[in-house]
């Protein structure tokens, strides 16, 4: 059964009703299954891949041809969930024209059904230039990690009532261009309230307290990637680099012993098709491969030799 694609109007919708909105950044097309499994509704291909994935300590460096080239994947490996690209830096900044082209190569070559870019106000022109165009805008206001070297830091924004009432200026702003939703990132949790009720628009929260009318994480911090990473904002919802150590710990250890592969999980030739002198010695294997050619119609269960569990396979 199709399940019907998560779009701006149900997340609309979904604010309309008061039901919040889960959304986690994704860079790839086994995760996007998995997430879709869960029914998360938006994946964020974001500029977090320049650190998470790249191991850059700021998103700076991430190219639009690198963000296209994981949006791709995402979008091939989710059904439902609305993906968004998000527009790295220097790809929306220096012209109107550039911007949309850019983010037209987001949607077109990418498969994103919406982008975001960070920034309020200043925007406004290009957020009603590309709604006009029919693609669709996800804000992204308070700390901006785009502006690292501006804000001095990854920094929490709006402690004080002017940086508070620039903040409100810039959603609304926002919403009158026609954006979508906007992303309020580590500002105080009364800000990020008070904007959710000033506009009609989603507001999605990182570290922006729960009166947001939906959550976003960065999907390796939720899943423990990195254990010496555990900001306030973060809830970490598993252990995973213990437990890929552990896993690849034992992997390594059944290499170094020879445990690994075992008979059950090789190959071998038909007995006919072996040379004489060595058939005698794995006669006993031909139970198991049933003398057929790995990967024939006929070949027994188990003898699939396809590389790689590749997310789309049933
Ligand atoms: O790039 C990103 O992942 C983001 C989210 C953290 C909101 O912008």
């Amino acid at each position: 059964m199709k399940t019907s694609r998560v779009t701006i109007h149900t997340l609309r919708d979904m604010k309309r009703r008061g039901e919040r909105i889960a959304m986690l950044t994704c860079y790839d097309a086994s995760f996007a299954r998995l997430l879709d499994e869960s029914h998360v509704d938006v994946l964020l291909v974001g500029d977090s891949l320049g650190m998470v994935i790249q191991g850059h300590d700021t998103t700076l460096p991430v190219t639009l041809d690198e963000m296209i080239y994981h949006c791709r994947a995402v979008a091939r490996g989710a059904g439902r969930a609305h993906v968004v690209g998000d527009m790295p830096f220097m790809s929306y900044q220096t012209s109107i024209e550039q911007a949309l082209a850019n983010a037209g190569r987001l949607v077109k070559e990418g498969g994103a059904h919406s982008v975001k870019l960070e920034g309020g106000a200043q925007h406004v022109e290009l957020v009603a230039r590309l709604v006009a165009c029919g693609i669709p805008v996800m804000g992204h206001i308070g700390l901006t990690p785009q502006s690292f070297h501006q804000l001095g830091g990854f920094k929490i924004q709006g402690r004080d009532s002017g940086a508070a009432e620039r903040l409100l200026a810039d959603a609304r702003a926002l919403e009158q261009a026609g954006a979508y939703a906007i992303v309020l990132e580590g500002i105080p949790a009364e800000i990020a309230a008070e904007i959710t009720e000033a506009i009609s628009i989603p507001t999605i929260g990182i570290g922006a307290g729960a009166g947001c009318d939906g959550q976003v994480l960065v999907l390796y911090d939720l899943l423990g990637m990195n254990d010496s990473f555990k900001p306030r904002f973060v809830r970490t919802y598993e252990k995973l680099a213990t437990r890929i150590r552990t896993a690849v710990d034992a992997y390594v250890a059944d290499v170094r012993d020879g445990a690994f592969p075992s008979e059950a999980e090789s190959f071998f030739m038909a007995p006919d098709k072996r040379p004489a002198q060595k058939a005698a010695s794995v006669a006993s294997l031909t139970d198991y491969v049933g003398g057929c050619a790995p990967g024939s119609d006929d070949a027994p269960p188990g003898d699939d030799a396809t590389p790689y569990g590749s997310p789309k396979k049933p």
